[in-house]
Parts: structure tokens; sequence; C-alpha cells
């Protein structure tokens, strides 16, 4: 693993949002440490609704800052679980906000994004794009690899495919900034469909971050706020 220093601090900074394992975590510390670096970026924060989330561990041994943001205390705060996320969802951008990205990358982070959470976002500039393990309008939401196989055993479908898409409130409905489709086999196991997914995953969530980049580079240009 490549463990030089970032890049310079004035290339684009990224905050990375997770829930787990963080694999796609260590894509995108792995493109923007490498020398020369195949994602000009700089992983400023990374944050994580789950405290045992293997991609902190990650995060600290390429000395990112983290910070841990569950959601259970809230739900202990608060009377209704709206309320409660509505409290999660604040403090959640304020979190962001402070950090001061260019663009949120969420791999593999298993809340949803409010109306009320993307909008401080957008006010302030912020891109924010999303890793989703399915084609567009196939599989929104949750185990989207494990829907796929059970539907590709039942004869629905023929493959499957990841993307990279920005994040609207709709649930894995925003544009799509890359499409991969990934074929599928006969007689494979769950998880060597798995596996073959987060290897397209690993290459994608760089070059997709890196296309949303320039664009979101590009629009601030024109609109003369860089
Ligand atoms: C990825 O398959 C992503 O598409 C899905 O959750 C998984 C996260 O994997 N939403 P990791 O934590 O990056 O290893």
């Amino acid at each position: 693993m490549a463990t030089s220093t970032p890049s310079t601090p004035a290339s684009p900074r990224l905050l990375v949002l997770i829930s787990g394992n963080g694999s796609n975590l260590q894509a995108l510390i792995s493109a923007t440490t490498s020398t020369p670096p195949t994602l000009p970026a700089h992983i400023i924060h990374v944050i994580s609704n789950k405290k045992a989330a293997f991609g902190l561990t990650r995060a600290a041994n390429a000395n990112i800052p983290t910070t841990y943001h569950n959601l259970v205390p809230y739900k202990k705060q608060h009377a209704d679980i709206a309320s409660a996320r509505q409290a999660y969802d604040a403090e959640l951008v304020r979190l962001i906000l402070e950090q001061k990205p260019d663009m949120v990358v969420c791999a593999g982070w298993m809340h949803i994004f409010s109306e009320a959470a993307l909008q401080p976002l957008v006010e302030a500039g912020v891109g924010i794009i999303n890793l989703h393990p399915a084609l567009p309008g196939q599989f929104d939401g949750a185990d989207a690899i494990e829907r796929a196989y059970k539907a590709f055993q039942r004869g629905e479908i023929g493959g499957t495919g990841i993307m990279i898409h920005w994040v609207i409130c709709e649930v894995d409905r925003g544009e799509p900034i890359v499409v991969r489709e990934v074929e599928m086999v006969a007689g494979e196991e769950l998880a060597e469909l798995e596996e073959r997914i987060h290897r397209v995953e690993h290459v994608e969530i760089v070059n997709g971050t890196r296309m949303a980049l320039k664009r979101l580079m590009r629009e601030r240009e024109a609109a003369g706020r860089t």
C-alpha cells in the first residue's frame, strides 16, 4: 500500500462517510496518496455512524481524523424517530460543514440523506456523491447485491452493476456519474459475486470521484466561485 504524503492542502478536500469495512475508503486513500496521486485530492476527514467500522482504523492508519456519529443517542433523547433523525441530521451537517470539504463521498454510508440535510450542503456549494452496488433504477436501498443475486437465480435479470451518482433525496436515484455493468455467472456463490462487485467498486469509486470533482470545479469556475 502506498504511504506517501497526501496531495497538497490546496487540492480538493474530500470528506468520506462510511458505515463498515471501508474498502472503498481504502481505495480512495490509496488513490490520493500514491505517487503521483491517481486522484488529486485530499481526504480531510472520515465520519462513521458505526463505532466498530473497520474503515475508522483504515483512516487512523492513514492519519486521517475521524468522527463517530451515531443515531442511537438521538433516539433516546427524542420522542419519535422523525425528530431524532432531524436532530441527528442537523448535527451531521454541522460536523460536515465545519471541515470545509469541497465534496462529500458516501462510501458504504448506510443512512439516507434527508432534504433538510442536503439543502445546507447544496447552499454551501459542497458536492455529494454516493456509491451504490446496482445499476440505475434497479435494487435501490440496502442489500442490493443480494437482491440482484436472487433476481438472477429467478431468471429475472441477466446482469447487475454498480454506479456512482450525485445524491438527491430519493434513495439511489441521483444522476449517475459512472455506471459499470457486472455480468452474473450461473452457479456462482453470493460471496463470489460480492467479491467481484467490490473489485469493480474500488476502481470506479476513484474514477467517479475524480469525474465529480472535475465537474464541481468547472461549475464553480463558471459561477465565479473558486
Ligand atoms: C459497498 O458494496 C457499497 O456499494 C455498499 O456498501 C459496501 C461498502 O463496502 N453501499 P466498504 O465498507 O467500502 O468495504
